[in-house]
């Protein structure tokens, strides 16, 4: 298990280089890394979709650990993190909170946990993070530049 102890690598374009490809390419792989002083958690989404997430790696609710999350897939929502603490959804691709309302549709309530932008790099075998510049306020701000994430799962 690695812990992210410094910070990624900044480039000129706003990515930054936070790992290798491989070490975040097994289904359900988890990293913890640190973005210009985020702390923010990789994360695989087993199959059918397995790609590859970038979320604030601390919960909005009450600073759960998002890296440890079960991934679900919800129907209508794509993969979401089970948080650990207190079973909130959040989906991956948004960051919305989802839950089941009355009728049992699955439904999402937008900007709680600030998402990502991630690729990997074909290229040069690693995995690139820019920061999400979305000026709103997500939930997940409050947490983001506090508390580091617990060590990594391991990938
Ligand atoms: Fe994550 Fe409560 S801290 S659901």
């Amino acid at each position: 298990a690695a812990r992210a102890t410094r910070d990624a690598t900044a480039r000129d374009d706003g990515w930054h280089d936070v790992c290798g490809v491989e070490e975040v390419s097994r289904s359900n792989a988890r990293r913890a890394v640190c973005v210009a002083g985020r702390h923010l958690a990789l994360v695989r989404a087993p199959a059918p979709s397995a790609r590859l997430h970038a979320i604030d790696a601390t919960c909005y609710h009450m600073g759960g650990p998002l890296l440890w999350a079960e991934i679900e897939e919800v129907p209508g929502r794509g993969a979401c993190a089970v948080c650990p603490w207190h079973r909130y959804h959040v989906a991956l691709t948004t960051g919305e909170r989802v839950y089941r309302d009355l009728n049992g549709e699955y439904v999402g309530i937008a900007r709680k946990q600030r998402v990502h932008e991630v690729r990997e790099d074909d290229a040069s075998g690693r995995v690139l993070v820019r920061l999400s510049r979305d000026e709103e306020a997500w939930e997940s701000d409050r947490y983001a530049m506090k508390a580091p994430p617990p060590a990594s799962a391991g990938t």
